[in-house]
């Protein structure tokens, strides 16, 4: 049979762009959860709709760029630099982001926050038309449209407005917080109800699916059933599909020679110390002092680890026209520096931080030599960073180090040491477990997380979810 056809629409299209010359683009893999979760979807006919993360105001750019994206399946949205600044910096990375992870809205000077509150809900509402337009153009009767992550809250509804035949399914990679942290948005019943005018609505988890629902009968006064929120004989139907990552393509890639040559580095390099590891992008979610002060306490704790482990922290710079995320580098950096003065000798420092990515092979490189992976996201909707761990730990069975806040604690829960991040003397002492763990302890635990992370993927993910909405919108027909 064919394959259906799919049109992902995300804020970030998998690769993104920089421009070399006129006519000259480069492009690159983009750096985070979603992309990585969607390259999975091998088994449709999919084409993506999205931002290039890139100005281009000029003709020939637009036309080039277009172009080179095209050999991709990637189709572009231009948002000049003003939408950027007002839509992705201000209401997408400064509001609801922190928002849905529980930091709360900002507050800095509130009269001047609710004025630019306005100004970037319209800009957001603005941009998400003009991701409908381009979707619009590039639709063809039967496709599935699967619309992602918080950028695009109001997609559904544009979209239903342009043909209200489209199958429409919205997917949140983050968290959805509880009602009582959705209530404080000025916009939060407008979000709600665009949402709503998608046929599927999906989530990571159980809970954050939970949370939508109530979220909608006490703001909206819906009804919640077990299906999902209905309106006036409408249902919407929400539910939870639990994403996971292509742990064959991890698996593959530690048989090549240049993974295996870059091992070999790694583990003569750091011979004789145990590898700890962190790898996230410099969030505030992601708990990166937190983890770093816990690093410092365990260190101060147990003089005789000093020289015999180190922590390499891969802290990839993202957002950085926002001035939180540029507080926390400085911040991070202050903190590395004072703990690597303090416990480093003429030779060896016990953090290596790099503030940069790495590619695909040497990552997964250093996650198969890595002894200890830390994790201490404070909110963190799935991360897949400690999926990709395990994947690549089938020979070492090193342990993992998860926070019980991120959505993986759920599905991971049994084979990591949970943690609460804020708690700084529970995450040391964790760190000391996990150093000194016994072989047969390690070895259990790691089963149980290898054994989820290799049979549900994010193939698996996509195709539940396809098929799900597909369902939904037959099961509508039929009751009508
Ligand atoms: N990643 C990457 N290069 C790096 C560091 C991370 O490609 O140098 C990828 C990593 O493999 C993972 C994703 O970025 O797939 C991070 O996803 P996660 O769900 O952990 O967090 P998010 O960034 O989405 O908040
Ligand atoms: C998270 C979000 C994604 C986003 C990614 C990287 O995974 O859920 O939607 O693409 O972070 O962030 P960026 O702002 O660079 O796209």
């Amino acid at each position: 049979p064919p394959k259906q056809r799919l049109l992902v629409v995300a804020n970030r299209l998998p690769v993104s762009a920089t421009r070399r010359g006129e006519g000259l683009w480069q492009l690159e893999m983009s750096v985070g959860g979603l992309v990585s979760a969607l390259l999975g979807l091998k088994e449709f006919d999919a084409r993506w709709i999205g931002w290039a993360g890139v100005n281009v105001p000029d003709d020939v750019g637009r036309r080039t760029l277009t172009h080179a994206l095209a050999q991709k399946r990637c189709i572009p949205v231009f948002l000049d630099e003003a939408m950027v600044h007002q839509y992705y910096n201000g209401y997408c990375n400064n509001i609801l982001w922190p928002l849905f992870h529980y930091l709360g809205l900002p507050q800095e000077d509130r009269l001047a926050t609710t004025r630019s509150f306005q100004s970037q809900f319209d800009a957001y509402k603005k941009a998400n038309q003009m991701f409908a337009e381009v979707v619009n153009q590039h639709y063809e009767e039967g496709d599935v449209v699967w619309c992602h992550d918080y950028h695009l809250m109001f997609l559904p509804k544009c979209l239903k407005e342009y043909n209200n035949n489209m199958k429409v399914g919205w997917f949140l990679h983050t968290p959805f917080p509880s009602s009582e942290i959705h209530r404080t948005l000025p916009s939060r019943s407008e979000l709600l109800r665009s949402v709503l005018v998608a046929d599927l609505v999906g989530f990571h988890t159980y809970d954050y699916a939970r949370h939508f629902v109530s979220a909608c009968t006490r703001i909206l006064g819906l009804e919640g059933t077990p299906e999902g929120v209905e309106d006036q004989g409408k249902l919407t139907r929400v539910a939870a599909f639990p994403i996971g990552i292509d742990s064959e393509r991890f698996i593959r890639a530690l048989e090549l020679p240049q993974v295996k040559d870059h091992m070999k580095e790694l583990k003569q390099r750091f011979a004789g110390r145990k590898v700890m590891l962190g790898v996230d992008r410099l969030d505030m979610i992601k708990g990166i002092p937190q983890k770093i002060l816990a690093f410092e306490k365990f260190l101060e704790e147990n003089p005789h680890w000093r020289d015999r482990v180190v922590l390499l922290q891969i802290a990839v710079p993202t957002r950085t026209d926002v001035p939180e995320y540029q507080k926390l580098t400085s911040q991070v950096h202050e903190i590395v520096g004072r703990i690597n003065g303090r416990f480093g000798t003429l030779t060896a420092v016990p953090i290596h931080h790099l503030d940069r990515s790495l590619d695909f092979h040497a990552l997964c490189a250093l996650y198969a030599v890595t002894d200890v992976a830390l994790v201490t996201s404070l909110r963190d909707g799935m991360n897949l960073v400690s999926y990709e761990f395990v994947a690549c730990q089938a020979s070492k069975k090193g342990v993992l180090i998860l926070s019980e806040f991120a959505g993986a604690a759920q599905s991971l829960g049994a084979g990591a040491i949970l943690v609460n991040p804020w708690n700084i003397t529970e995450v040391a002492s964790s760190i000391s477990y996990a150093l000194d763990m016994p072989a047969d302890e390690r070895e259990k635990r790691h089963q149980h997380n290898f054994k989820h992370v290799t049979t549900h993927t994010s193939q698996e993910w996509a195709a539940t979810f396809v098929s799900e909405l597909n369902d939904t919108i037959v099961e509508a027909q039929l009751r009508t």
